[in-house]
């Protein structure tokens, strides 16, 4: 087997959010197979980095008082923590706010604009002209111009379905000042993709792509390729193009280079060479894993980009799913959509790499993390077939053995099968068909466990004339776990290296099919917890933290149901609740409250922080999850209802005494109540 170069990359995650599960699956899956590549003896280097620019990240700062380095310096700290927490052993971790991007992505553009791809046209766009920039599609809502639908996006109505640009919208707005935006007349810079729509084709159809993703493709060939506009107008967190003051690169265009980036980073740390791996006839593989969402992007744009620098393409491009939990889209209300740091929180990061792994195929699929199957399938899997197997024999060893292994070896036929199906499990890695090499790991752990079953040694051992037979079980039983594990261990590296420690040996694809005969170990120490089901509904518990008011006020929703025009999202009416008593309705104490302080909450984006005045000085302090629909300062002196006689509730940042009331299924579209003007604070609500 002759050694490969293979340089390894993961979509990079945007530095103005936390990691979370559906992130995860793809540097899961990465990780697995560049640490299978290394495994074989391949020089193999995994790299990621943050995706820090654009007019997201910018505002985000900006909401947060502080600048944006400040912000993805703190968000890649915290990122890198998650990754590391997880196994993830990405050979270097950038970002795509450094100095060798800002080069990388300069000679780039250079070499683009020397050959004539750059080319500049004027274009009207919206303008804030109260916040003084140009705005991104999502950053306008207004009236659909199809069915006239209200408060729909700037570029697709909820409603009727309708694509359109955001200079139709009736009534349009800015999302971040309310101002009514206006057009613009401003030069923009375009990439010539066109140009490239032969080769793309061709590169296509080379096996670059699931098939999945090139049948996607032909779609969009046969609309045609568009020019595609690289350039922001300032402000704008990114780089500025070279010799265009107040431009900037968009976003997409220096992210995919941050790849590159962040491989000469650590190149220039460590000797690599980094033209051998991107110069034309260069031998190296490379390869990209992504989300399904951003194939676009990687399967146009960037092998066109990259042909027109002259560097070469990615061998290929590998889409995965998208991860849903419990059959649905991860939702905040549901805590469903479950941070990084919150499942590591509550449960070990290696249930969630095997249960990954024995759903993950080459296909683009998505993939349901179903918490009980998840439940049961770890427990079954990884603790009652393998571990299981070690921990039935390992005993014995120990205490009537002297911690030794025998030195003859029971069944080598058996062996010979487990060593045997080491050929078809690598290929499947190498595939990416991960849940085939898990099922066929567990087919084999069945047998191990058979095996002992069938042999009993807790039978033989208590037989005095049956020691040596006993010994020989035993230690069989080990070796054939010793052979699972080593197929295991890029799904699961740190049990495996546990497992090295109680074996004495390391898991390798050179000595694997050698059993240990005759071989110390060390005293077996329970490898694996179950998982524990109680954990699991604490985890989704604390991914609740967005607190969603839970009484919800039907009056706006009953005038909304009327109005035919109201979009999707509010015309969803919840049933009317089971009939209570007044004496039911009395026992809930609603009290006028003055909000006298609100706050944003750090590290929680849809929380605000409320101090209530309920009466007579008494304060109450409440986390409120209506950051999506309002700033705190516009809440500040206002009235509200609040529940006051709510047990109190212990949350991440505080304790919340009580919960105020609001209308609307949430996001941008909550509503909270105001008493008629009159109402003092303290006043029952009755
Ligand atoms: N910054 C861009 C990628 C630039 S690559 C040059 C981006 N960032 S992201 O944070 O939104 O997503 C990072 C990766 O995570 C993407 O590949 C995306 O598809 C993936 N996922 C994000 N949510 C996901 C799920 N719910 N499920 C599976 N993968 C998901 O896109
Ligand atoms: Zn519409």
């Amino acid at each position: 087997m002759s050694r490969r170069k293979i340089l390894v990359t993961s979509a990079l995650p945007y530095a103005n959010g936390p990691i979370h599960l559906g992130h995860l699956l793809e540097y899961i899956q990465t990780d697995i197979w560049a640490r299978f590549q290394k495994a074989r003896g391949h020089e193999c280097y995994y790299v990621c980095a943050d995706d820090a620019h654009g007019t997201p990240i910018m505002l985000k700062a900006q909401e947060r008082g502080i600048t944006p380095e400040q912000m993805i310096e703190q968000t890649k700290i915290e990122h890198q923590a998650d990754f590391a927490d997880f196994a993830i052993g990405f050979d270097n971790y950038h970002s795509t706010h450094s100095k060798e991007n800002r080069e990388l992505s300069t000679m780039i553009y250079n070499r683009l604009d020397e050959k004539g791809y750059i080319k500049r046209k004027t274009i009207s766009q919206l303008f804030d002209p109260e916040k003084n920039m140009f705005l991104p599609d999502r950053f306008v809502k207004g009236d659909c111009p199809k069915c006239g639908a209200l408060d729909q996006n700037g570029d697709s109505c909820d409603v009727c379905g309708a694509t359109y640009s955001p200079t139709e919208v009736k009534n349009a707005r800015s999302v971040i000042s309310g101002a009514t935006p206006i057009l613009k007349d401003s030069e923009h810079y375009f990439f010539d993709l066109p140009a490239f729509s032969q080769m793309l084709q061709d590169w296509t159809r080379s096996g670059s792509l699931q098939e999945e993703m090139a049948n996607k493709l032909q779609e969009w060939f046969k609309d045609g390729l568009q020019m595609w506009d690289i350039s922001r107008d300032a402000p704008y967190f990114g780089f500025e193009i070279p010799r265009a003051p107040g431009k900037f690169f968009y976003v997409w265009l220096d992210a995919p280079i941050g790849y590159l980036a962040s491989f000469k980073n650590l190149c220039d740390k460590t000797g690599i060479d980094f033209d051998s791996f991107w110069q034309l006839d260069s031998t190296a593989e490379v390869y990209h894993f992504i989300g399904k969402d951003i194939i676009y992007f990687h399967s146009l744009f960037w092998p066109a980009i990259l042909e027109g620098a002259d560097l070469r393409k990615p061998n290929a491009v590998w889409a995965h799913g998208f991860v849903t939990v419990n059959g649905a889209k991860m939702s905040k209300s549901r805590g469903t959509f479950i941070k990084a740091r919150t499942y590591l929180d509550h449960l070990n990061p290696e249930y969630l790499r095997y249960y990954f792994a024995s759903k993950l195929s080459s296909s683009i699929t998505d993939l349901d993390l179903n918490l009980e199957d998840f439940t049961q399938k770890v427990n079954a899997d990884l603790v009652g077939k393998v571990v299981n197997i070690a921990s039935r024999c390992a005993g014995f060893i120990t205490k009537r053995y002297d911690g030794k292994l025998s030195a003859t070896l029971a069944e080598p036929a058996l062996l010979q099968e487990f060593t045997d199906a080491g050929n078809s499990i690598a290929d499947s890695f190498e595939k990416r068909e991960f849940s085939r090499a898990i099922r066929d790991i567990m087919a084999l752990a069945d047998k191990a466990n058979q095996y002992i079953d069938a042999k009993a040694p807790w039978v033989l051992v208590k037989d005095e004339a049956k020691q040596q037979e006993a010994h020989d079980v035993c230690s069989m039983g080990i070796n054939l776990f010793r052979v699972l594990m080593h197929y295991l261990k890029p799904v699961l590296p740190v049990m495996a290296t546990e497992v090295e420690r109680f074996l004495n040996s390391e898991l390798r694809w050179d000595n694997y099919q050698q059993p240990l005969v005759d071989h110390a170990i060390e005293p077996f120490k329970a490898l694996m917890q179950r998982v524990d089901p109680v954990k699991v509904a604490a985890m989704v518990d604390d991914s609740k933290d967005n607190l969603q008011p839970a009484v919800t006020v039907t009056a706006k929703d009953t005038l909304k149901t009327i109005d035919t025009t109201s979009s999707a999202k509010t015309a969803v009416r919840e049933p009317i609740a089971d009939t209570i008593s007044i004496e039911d309705f009395a026992k809930i104490d609603l009290r006028v409250a003055k909000i006298v302080k609100a706050q944003a909450v750090e590290g929680a984006d849809k929380l605000i922080q409320l101090q209530l005045d309920i009466g007579e000085g008494e304060m109450r302090q409440v986390f409120a999850g209506i950051k999506g629909a309002y700033q705190p300062e516009q809440l500040e002196g206002r009235y509200t209802v609040m529940v006051a006689n709510l047990a109190a509730r212990k949350m991440r940042f505080g304790l919340s005494e009580g919960m105020v009331l609001a209308a609307g299924p949430g996001g941008s579209d909550l509503f909270i109540l105001s008493p008629d003007s009159g109402a003092v604070a303290g006043m029952r609500v009755k």
